[in-house]
């Protein structure tokens, strides 16, 4: 899988199996952040959790509105979350974009190891305003949770495309 494959084979997957993902997977992809931009360089001000605690992916799911005949929400039956965390910036929201691009980039390195993941975002608020579930994350003082990466493998096919299943609108300025 070239560069621009694996980019168009990412793909959220919400229907994960019990096949945990190796340390070496793991590892590799919590490496992969290391290669995201980060505004202004910050890369002291953020934090990364692995969190395979199943507590806390109980705790929270049973914090969490249900759709019948869905996967289990927020995590969808993945056992391996990595959460980014980040300092709060002086310069507005940029560590929510700095988040993004270290998240990407692990899903990314995900993919070009046959990782299904799924970005989540939504859960995250529940953590933050629950003292329980934030101290279970164990962070450092001054990190807050802003979004995450669930990895794991799934039973549907992860496909390889040439091309993005997405397309956004678009205008020149000459
Ligand atoms: C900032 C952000 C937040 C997201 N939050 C969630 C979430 O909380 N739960 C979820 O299931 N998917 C979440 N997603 C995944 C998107 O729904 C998904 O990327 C989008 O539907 C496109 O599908 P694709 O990833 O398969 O291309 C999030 C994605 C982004 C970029």
């Amino acid at each position: 899988m070239d560069a621009l494959q694996c980019l168009y084979s990412r793909v959220s997957t919400r229907d994960f199996n019990d096949k945990p993902v190796s340390s070496a997977d793991v590892a590799e992809i919590v490496r992969a952040a290391g290669a995201a931009p980060v505004g202004m360089c910050r890369y002291a001000d953020k934090h990364l959790t692995v969190v395979k605690n199943e507590a806390f992916f109980k705790a929270v799911t049973a914090k969490t509105p249900q759709v019948e005949g869905r996967r289990e929400a927020p995590f969808y039956g993945a056992r391996t979350l990595i959460v980014v965390s980040s300092k709060l910036s002086d310069a507005p929201a940029i560590e929510y974009a700095d988040a993004a691009c270290i998240v990407y980039a692990m899903a990314l390195a995900a993919r070009a190891k046959n990782v299904a993941s799924v970005y989540l975002w939504g859960f995250l608020k529940t953590v933050r305003a629950d003292e329980k579930l934030l101290a279970a994350l164990d962070l450092p003082e001054g990190y807050s949770p802003l979004s995450a990466l669930a990895i794991g493998y799934t039973d549907e096919e992860l496909k390889l495309s040439d091309a993005p299943r997405h397309t956004l609108s678009l205008n020149e300025v000459d």
